[in-house]
C-alpha cells in the first residue's frame, strides 16, 4: 500500500489550518499512519531540500520559513496517495491552484504555500525515512477499508 509524506508548514500551523488539512485527507479515505508536531532542525531541512540548494530562495525557504516554527509531519497511506495528495495540495504557486485545493483555498504567495507533499513514490520513501523512525509508523487495521475500497 502506497505512502506519502505530508507536512503542514509553519504558516499552516500559525494560521490554525492543521485540523482542516487533516480533515480533508481523512474524509478522502486515506489512512494516517504517523504524525508529529516538531521544530525541524537545520540538518533535517538541509537534507529535505537538498534538490533546491542552488535556488535563489533556498536560504529563506529553509531558515526564515520552514525552520521558523512548528511543522506537523505526517505519513498518509492509501491507493495512489502520492499523486492524489499532490492534486489535493494544488500547484506550487497558489496563483495556479484551483479553488478546492489546499493551496487554492488557503494561500496567495508561493513562499507561504501552507503544506508540503512528496512529488513521487521515490521522494516519498526518502522523505518518510528522513522525518520518521520506523517505530513511529503505526500499522493499524482500518475497519473502514471495505467501505473505501472494493
Ligand atoms: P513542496 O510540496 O513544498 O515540496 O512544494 P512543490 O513540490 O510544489 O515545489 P518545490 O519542491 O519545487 O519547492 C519547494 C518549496 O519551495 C515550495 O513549496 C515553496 O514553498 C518554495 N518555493 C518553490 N519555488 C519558489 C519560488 O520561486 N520562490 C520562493 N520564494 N519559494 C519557492
Ligand atoms: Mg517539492
Amino acid at each position: 500500500n502506497e505512502r506519502t509524506f505530508l507536512a503542514v508548514k509553519p504558516d499552516g500551523c500559525q494560521r490554525r489550518l492543521v485540523g482542516e488539512i487533516i480533515r480533508r485527507f481523512e474524509r478522502k479515505g486515506f489512512r494516517l499512519v504517523a504524525m508529529k508536531l516538531m521544530q525541524a532542525s537545520e540538518t533535517l531541512l538541509k537534507d529535505h531540500y537538498i534538490a533546491l540548494r542552488d535556488r535563489p530562495f533556498y536560504n529563506r525557504l529553509k531558515d526564515l520559513y520552514m525552520g521558523s516554527g512548528p511543522v506537523v509531519a505526517m505519513v498518509w497511506q492509501g491507493l495512489d496517495v502520492v499523486k492524489t495528495a499532490r492534486l489535493m495540495l494544488g500547484e506550487t504557486n497558489p496563483v495556479d491552484s484551483l479553488p478546492g485545493t489546499i493551496r487554492g483555498d488557503f494561500g496567495v504567495d508561493v513562499s507561504r504555500n501552507v503544506i508540503h507533499g512528496s512529488d513521487s513514490r521515490e521522494s516519498a520513501q526518502r522523505e518518510i525515512s528522513l522525518w520518521f523512525r520506523p517505530d513511529e509508523i503505526v500499522c493499524w487495521q482500518d475497519h473502514a477499508e471495505r467501505w473505501i475500497y472494493e
